[in-house]
């Protein structure tokens, strides 16, 4: 489609599903060759299929982000198919254990959970990807994926607090790396009922109804329709190519206007 990502070599993590693989898609489709990485290898394999079929250039990864080890040999997977790391966009995310479930509801392995995943799987991918572009050299970028539950108290307690804690690390790996190249920022969507994320919080809803809640969500934002992954990955897109080349630390909402009422 575009040139904007030309000879990137850049990873996206949770790229078997929803925002992580419309951005993967993208991000070819931008000149970029993309490790795409996932728990569910499987899903990673038919995101590569779809890049590859589209003329891009992908490997799939399997990766728990939530493991170091794993996310260690994601990194050396990406520089030694591609030579070196440009991007790393951080994206997994796990949602609220039984959907609507209350801050007591949480059991200490709920909390465990989120917090490895959520937080634990952005603070290895910033270390590492800020290791490696350290070592060779030219900078580098990291994006990842906060919520607006992270900027208002909306969409689980455990998990705001979680994205609370991706948008701190992002505003201080931007800092921390500014001396050395390395920008850092977050997209922050709202809502998105068409991935798999509702589902993976235990909802599953049939065609009719999940379009119901998605006309309602939609209607909660100022700008009246429901946030898309085709959505987050415009905006990563540009956040991680060179036209924002002097946009570091920003948390930028993807919500149709919701928090800024
Ligand atoms: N969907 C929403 O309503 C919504 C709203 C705001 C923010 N977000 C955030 O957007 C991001 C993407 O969500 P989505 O809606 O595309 O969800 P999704 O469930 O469709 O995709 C998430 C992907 O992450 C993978 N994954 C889960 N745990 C993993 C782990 N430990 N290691 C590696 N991969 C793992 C899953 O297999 C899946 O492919 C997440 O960070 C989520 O918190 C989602």
């Amino acid at each position: 489609m575009g040139n904007l990502l030309d000879g990137k070599s850049a990873i996206v993590t949770g790229s078997g599903s929803g925002v992580g693989r419309v951005s993967a898609l993208r991000f070819a489709e931008e000149g970029a060759r993309v490790v795409c990485a996932d728990i569910r290898l499987e899903q990673v394999k038919e995101t590569v299929s779809l890049i590859e079929a589209a003329g891009g250039t992908a490997t799939a990864v399997g990766c728990d982000v939530s493991n170091e080890d794993d996310v260690v040999a994601m990194i050396a997977a990406a520089v030694e198919a591609y030579g070196r790391l440009d991007i790393l966009f951080s994206n997994v995310g796990i949602p609220t254990p039984r959907l609507g479930s209350t801050l007591e509801d949480h059991t200490a392995e709920d909390f465990a959970r989120l917090v490895g995943v959520n937080f634990g799987g952005v603070f290895f991918g910033t270390k590492h990807a800020i290791i490696q572009f350290k070592r060779q050299g030219g900078g580098g970028v990291i994006l990842n994926t906060g919520s607006v539950a992270g900027l208002v108290s909306w969409g689980g307690s455990v998990y705001g607090a979680t994205k609370g804690a991706v948008h701190q690390l992002t505003k201080a790996a931007a800092i921390e790396g500014a001396p050395f190249g390395i920008r850092a920022n977050a997209i922050c969507p709202a809502g998105m009922p068409y991935t798999n994320f509702m589902a993976a919080g235990g909802m599953t809803l049939p065609a009719d109804a999940l379009d119901q809640a998605a006309a309602q969500v939609g209607k909660s934002h100022p700008l009246g329709r429901p946030i898309t992954a085709e959505d987050c990955a415009e905006a990563a897109v540009f956040l991680v190519s060179d036209r924002a080349a002097n946009v570091t630390g920003v948390l930028l909402p993807v919500d149709g206007g919701y928090v800024a009422r």
